[in-house]
């Protein structure tokens, strides 16, 4: 039977189970409330094999931090076709749906974490941030200087951090590009909810908090997961985020962490690139560090995006641009950027620089330079120094990250 692909009608309940299915998992039910504040059906795309729905993606509408304030892009979600159902191209026509609807609507970026990032440079994501993980050997485990502490840890309940945790995460995000703004939904349904089958073996979740005269300036939320090997029984500290909003606040929650009694690694899947902990470790190789693909961005409408952000300096630069996918960025556009404001214009004068747009939206947020991607073989320097002009101009003062998946 033909497969149609058309916007979802139905219940969220039936979106998030057709969803799981696709990820080899099913829907739990206290998960149904929680996905509920969060669904937005209007911009949820199923597929249909009659009248079952074998396929998903949907979208959260974010405020995304960018170089120099903030952007509407589509939050991708939720993106699964069924394994009866996959290899004839469902995720092909939910994408292009999809796309169409991003473009159509006024968004001019679009983001997602990949479950396999094998899956979406085809579509014209590049990779818009790194993440990096940490397995950090405790007695291995000291900082280059002791602290002394500057102010207090202290455990949190939920009900303390409903109160205290979104603000230092506000504070963050207009400093750093990657962050989305969280809702109250957001943080209810994804932060504070805790349930068994979320743990993966590990315990419950503790939330600590950072406070200096009186003020609360950062938060580390982890778990602790128990196993055992020949050596006996191992703890093991996960940490699911921690953000502060001052560099002694940070390492003041490492040394916290690091410190926990009885415990022999401290893992941490998603650390920002820059994290305090990289410069502040008397053996930095004992971090166990490791570098991995997080947010895939795709710039839908060039023009738009590239007028949206702002820039490290002044300059002109034409890019000669390929997509593929969206045809309608396809071509040559001049950024000409006077007192860090751009303006972005279809150009008919000899490029600098030929890119695809998958280049673009790894370089959108400053996370990869146009040199990088020279040295790469990806982008062209058609003019000599035109990747070197692109870096100054397009250069963030911090890598950009994004601490939770969506
Ligand atoms: C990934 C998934 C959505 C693909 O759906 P699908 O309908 O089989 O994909 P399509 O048939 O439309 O394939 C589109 C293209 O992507 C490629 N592709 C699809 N899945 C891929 C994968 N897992 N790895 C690498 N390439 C993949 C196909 O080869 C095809 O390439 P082509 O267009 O160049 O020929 C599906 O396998 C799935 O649901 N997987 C489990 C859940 C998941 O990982 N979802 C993604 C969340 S980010």
């Amino acid at each position: 039977m033909e497969i149609d692909v058309r916007g979802f009608t139905g219940e969220p309940r039936q979106f998030l189970e057709a969803g799981e299915l696709a990820f080899g998992d099913r829907a739990h039910d206290d998960d149904v409330p929680a996905f509920e504040s969060l669904f937005e059906p209007d911009r949820a795309i199923g597929a249909y094999d009659g009248d079952r729905l074998v396929g998903t993606a949907g979208i959260f509408s974010f405020d995304l931090t960018i170089p120099g304030g903030v952007m509407p892009s589509a939050g991708v979600t939720l993106v699964g076709v069924h394994p009866t159902h996959r290899r004839r191209g469902i995720l092909r026509r939910m994408m292009r749906a999809q796309l169409d609807h991003v473009h159509e609507r006024g968004e001019a970026t679009a983001i997602l974490w990949a479950s396999e990032g094998s899956i979406y440079q085809r579509f014209g994501y590049g990779l818009g941030t790194m993440l990096t993980r940490l397995s950090i050997e405790r007695d291995r485990s000291a900082l280059r200087r002791p602290l002394e502490p500057s102010g207090i840890v202290r455990f949190v309940d939920v009900a303390d951090a409903k109160r205290v945790l979104p603000p230092v995460y506000d504070a963050v995000a207009p400093t750093r590009p990657g962050f989305f703004a969280r809702t109250p939904a957001f943080w209810d349904a994804d932060i504070f909810r805790d349930p068994e089958h979320w743990r993966r073996g590990a315990g419950p979740a503790f939330y600590v908090v950072h406070e200096a005269d009186g003020q609360v300036d950062g938060y580390a939320r982890y778990r602790i997961r128990e196993s055992s090997d020949q050596d006996g029984p191992r703890r093991i500290v996960i940490l699911t985020e921690k953000l502060a909003t001052n560099p002694i606040a940070d390492l003041e929650l490492w040394q916290f962490l690091v410190g926990i009694d009885l415990v022999s690694s401290i893992d941490a899947w998603n650390v920002a690139p820059d994290d305090p902990i990289l410069l502040n470790a008397l053996e930095p190789r004992r971090l166990g560090m490791g570098l991995a693909d997080a947010v895939w961005l795709r710039v839908v409408d060039v023009a738009a995006a590239l007028t949206q952000r702002r820039y490290a300096a002044d300059g002109r630069l034409v890019l000669d641009v390929t997509d593929e996918f969206c045809p309608w960025n396809a071509g040559r556009w001049a950024l000409a950027v006077e007192g860090g404001m751009p303006i972005v214009e279809q150009a008919t004068d000899a490029p600098d620089l030929a890119c695809d747009i998958t280049d673009i939206g790894a370089a959108y947020l400053g996370g990869i330079g146009f040199t990088a991607l020279a040295d790469a073989a990806r982008v062209r320097e058609l003019q000599p120094g035109a990747a070197l002009r692109a870096d100054v101009l397009f250069r963030t003062p911090r890598p950009p990250w994004c601490p939770k998946v969506f």
